[in-house]
């Protein structure tokens, strides 16, 4: 490939690629226009930073399905918003049911609380390609089950959870919703699907800027905070106010990215989620079909494009997942992700572990003709020896 052509990005699970222009001209313009230190003073900058911030807020409660905007909290990330749920939610002697496809943004937490804190822990099987049976979640549920925390869809095959099965089948648990690869692609109705705690990033399919992202809690639920300090409210007390959403946003926020997620939602509103899907369905079809003829090559995950998430692993007989991954930047400028995906449970469930698997994830702004220039290359490289 000549040095000139364009890169080809297609690592949208890890980021998303190009962000639509609105957001980086509504970040520029925020941080030329006003200070960004809201709900502190009176003055004018302040409000108009406050203004950025209930914007965003009832953006995304209306994006998610929530009644009440002051339920949507915002975090620095979708890891900090699942800790937030995880260590404000269990107490020693909870039991947890999760299951063998989450991130470790889930995992680790939940190890860490098993350790010090007594939390069991039931991991519910997944198939070969990473699905797991809503059926399944009665049988393991228990007087002491909490939470139940399921990854929406699969950062590592692009399986999808029936979340709306799910929630009704969670009984007295708490259902809790790592939406980090679907907020932005697939319906999330927090009220609808029975979900008590749904948590989302900013900055992959809602095209917002890196350290950005959330929570939303469910109406009557409340979960301790995990950061306190000055939240520009009740400062009389020294107590962490109990108040939504001040309680879970002690510190000054982050006003220009949460500007530039809005922006970011705004778009989404614009063209449609269901544009969005469409057209990521359609590349990660072309792509199944392409791979098909590519001798060697297995796709670990759901083999058709409907219901299913545009990440894409697969593996090469005979080559390592690493090499391909630099051999397809470095000679063909088409960036992928090698490796685990900080998803070790998932390779256990799907049989990839330890090596992992080479991940495409077409996204928006990917075309049909970038689709194909991967499937050539990744011909070429499989005749090589
Ligand atoms: C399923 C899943 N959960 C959690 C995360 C963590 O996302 P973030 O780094 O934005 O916190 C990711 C992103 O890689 C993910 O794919």
């Amino acid at each position: 490939m000549p040095d000139s052509s364009p890169p080809i990005y297609l690592d949208n699970a890890a980021t998303s690629f190009p962000k639509p222009p609105e957001v980086a001209e509504t970040m520029h313009r925020l941080i030329q226009e006003i200070s960004l230190s809201p709900g502190r003073s009176a003055h004018r900058f302040s409000l108009a930073a406050s203004r950025v911030i209930f914007e965003a807020r009832e953006l995304a409660a209306g994006f998610f399905g929530c009644p009440d905007s002051s339920r949507v909290v915002f975090t620095s990330n979708v890891t900090e918003a699942l800790n937030v749920g995880i260590f404000g939610l269990l107490a020693p002697g909870d039991q947890v049911l999760t299951t063998g496809m989450e991130h470790n943004s889930v995992m680790r937490p939940l190890r860490y609380l098993e350790k010090t804190r007594g939390v069991g822990i039931t991991i519910l099987p997944a198939s070969p390609t990473g699905g797991i049976d809503p059926d399944d979640i009665p049988k393991h549920l228990n007087a002491k089950t909490r939470l139940i925390i399921i990854n929406h869809v699969s950062n590592v095959t692009g399986v999808v959870a029936d979340l709306g099965a799910i929630g009704k089948r969670k009984g007295k648990a708490l259902l809790m919703v790592d939406a980090a690869q679907s907020a932005g692609v697939f319906p999330l109705e927090m009220e609808n699907m029975g979900i008590d705690f749904l948590a989302f990033t900013g900055h992959k399919s809602l095209f917002g800027p890196t350290g950005t992202g959330g929570f939303l809690l469910r109406q009557g639920l409340m979960a301790q905070p995990l950061t306190m300090g000055g939240t520009g409210s009740n400062s009389e007390q020294e107590e962490q106010p109990q108040l939504m959403p001040d309680c879970y946003e002690s510190g000054t926020p982050n006003t220009l990215g949460i500007g530039g997620l809005a922006a970011g939602l705004e778009f989404i509103k614009k063209t449609g989620r269901e544009t969005i899907r469409s057209h990521e369905e359609h590349l990660t079809g072309l792509l199944l079909a392409g791979l098909r003829q590519i001798k060697g090559v297995t796709v670990h995950g759901p083999l058709t494009a409907n219901n299913r998430g545009s990440a894409v692993s697969l593996t090469m007989a005979g080559k390592s997942v690493a090499d391909l991954a630099f051999l397809l930047d470095r000679q063909y400028g088409i960036m992928a992700r090698a490796g685990l995906h900080c998803a070790p449970a998932a390779h256990r469930s799907i049989g990839t572990f330890p090596h992992g698997t080479l991940r495409f994830s077409p996204g928006f702004f990917n075309t049909e003709a970038e689709i194909q220039t991967v499937l050539t290359a990744l011909d070429t490289i499989s005749t090589e020896s």
